[in-house]
């Protein structure tokens, strides 16, 4: 059993450092192999839009530790997602890894039973942002399910070793992922609490026709008022099975792939289009001393 930490934070022992270090640590002493992958670490390159792993089933053509990262995430069977909030999200190496998802959302065999968790760290309550759906979304897009979750507060780093109950609950991360993996039950018996989408674990609700619904996975919410507070009820309880999964990551691929298909067909009506931008002369400001 592998278990992966992965820290979004370039503070070596900074607080998320050492939160996932203390996860990784308890992961091991339940006898799982541990590794640790500092995201600053890594060269990772924007993604290209260019569709190509999705029209073509193509190997990314940008030379950087994509791959690498991405052998390291097949490897693993359980994964520990660790950032700082930085200006009320996530940090930039956890989206530019994101943003190269594309690629192995068309090989879901590679991710079948795993399982992730997620530490969040923040200056203080208040500025959280959007900081857990951003995390959450990394294994919901890849159909691994979450076992748990911590968002806690310290500021300098490592300052959180001060906090006893932030590295009791990151101890506690790495045992729930080691007990997730040896039985079925225990890797869908977290769910984070009334008001919370019993899938994706998160409060982030958008209103779509007059329906609350889940912002990731679209699970219908039902809103009460009980003595003037907002009670969320979500009509589907129970986690979406691994084949249930993987249908829905190759159906949305195959929706992607249509896109490109019905792209062609436009394709010179929207160059046709285009024209008036080519001929219009915009300076395109580039920063000094870069070739492009
Ligand atoms: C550039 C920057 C932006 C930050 N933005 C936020 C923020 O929006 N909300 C928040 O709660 N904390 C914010 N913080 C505080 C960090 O999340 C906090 O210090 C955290 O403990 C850092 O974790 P680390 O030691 O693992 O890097 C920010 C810190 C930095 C350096």
């Amino acid at each position: 059993m592998k278990i992966l930490g992965l820290v979004g934070s370039y503070r070596k022992f900074g607080n998320t450092d050492v939160l996932v270090r203390e996860a990784l640590m308890s992961a091991n002493e339940m006898g799982a192999d541990v590794e640790m992958l500092r995201l600053t670490d890594l060269d990772i390159k924007p993604c290209k839009g260019c569709m190509a792993c999705v029209f073509k089933n193509a190997d990314c053509k940008i030379e950087d530790d994509a791959n690498f990262f991405f052998s390291k995430l097949f490897e693993a069977d359980g994964i520990i997602l660790g950032s700082p909030i930085y200006i009320f999200g996530l940090v930039g190496m956890i989206k530019m890894i994101k943003d190269r998802f594309l690629q192995i959302s068309t090989k879901p065999e590679k991710l079948t039973n795993k399982v992730g968790a997620i530490i969040a760290v923040g200056g203080a309550p208040g500025a959280e942002g959007t900081i857990m759906p951003g995390l959450a979304s990394f294994f919901t897009f890849l159909g691994i399910p979450i076992v748990d979750q911590m968002l806690v507060y310290s500021h300098g780093p490592g300052e959180i070793l001060l906090h006893e109950d932030a590295m009791k609950k990151a101890n506690q991360i790495g045992r729930e992922l080691v007990e997730a993996l040896q039985d079925d039950e225990a890797k869908t018996k977290y769910i984070a609490g009334s008001g919370a989408c019993p899938i994706c674990h998160q409060n982030f609700l958008v209103l779509k026709d007059g329906v609350l619904e889940c912002g990731l996975c679209h699970t219908k919410a039902s809103p009460k008022i009980e003595k003037g507070k907002l009670i969320l009820e979500f009509g589907k309880t129970e986690l979406k099975k691994e084949e249930e999964i993987q249908e829905e990551i190759m159906e949305h691929i195959e929706n992607l792939s249509e896109t490109g298909v019905k792209y062609l067909k436009l394709k010179d009506e929207i160059d046709k289009r285009k024209g008036k931008y080519r001929n219009f002369t915009v300076k395109e400001t580039k920063p000094p001393k870069t070739e492009r």
